[in-house]
C-alpha cells in the first residue's frame, strides 16, 4: 500500500486544451477559473467582450493564464473561426495526446 499518492494529480489537465463557451459570466466563468487552476490550456469564448476581459483578468490575478476569443455561437463563421483558432492553440491533437501521456507519466 502506498501512502504517498497525490490524489489531486489525478484530476490535473496539464497539456489538455479546453474551450469554454459562455465564459464571460456565471457558470462559464466559474468553470473557466476552475479549469485554469487545474492546468488546462484554456480558451474562454463568449459574445460579451467586457465579460471575457474580466474572466481572463480574474484568472491572471490568480497566477494562471487563458486566451479569450470573442465568439457568437449563433454565427457559423464565428464558431468556425473559434475552432480554427483553438485547433492551433496548445498544439495539434497528436501533440495534445503526447502532452497528456507526458502529464500522465509525471503524475502517476
Ligand atoms: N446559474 C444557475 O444556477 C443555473 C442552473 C441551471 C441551469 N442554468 C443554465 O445554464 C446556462 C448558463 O447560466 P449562467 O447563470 O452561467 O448564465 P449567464 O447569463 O451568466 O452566462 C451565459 C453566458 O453566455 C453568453 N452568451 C449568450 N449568448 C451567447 C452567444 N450567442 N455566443 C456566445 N456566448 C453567449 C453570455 O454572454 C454569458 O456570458 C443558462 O442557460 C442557465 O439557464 C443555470
Amino acid at each position: 500500500m502506498s501512502d504517498s499518492i497525490d490524489y489531486t494529480s489525478l484530476f490535473r489537465l496539464d497539456g489538455r486544451k479546453v474551450v469554454v463557451v459562455g465564459g464571460a459570466s456565471g457558470l462559464g466563468r466559474a468553470a473557466s477559473i476552475a479549469l485554469a487552476q487545474y492546468g488546462a490550456n484554456l480558451v474562454v469564448a463568449d459574445v460579451n467582450v467586457e465579460g471575457l476581459k474580466d474572466t481572463v483578468a480574474e484568472i491572471e490575478a490568480q497566477g494562471y493564464s487563458a486566451e479569450s476569443a470573442e465568439t457568437d455561437v449563433t454565427d457559423t463563421e464565428s464558431v468556425v473561426a473559434l475552432a480554427a483558432r483553438t485547433s492551433r492553440y496548445g498544439g495539434s491533437g497528436r501533440h495534445t495526446r503526447d502532452q497528456r501521456a507526458q502529464a500522465d507519466t509525471q503524475h502517476h
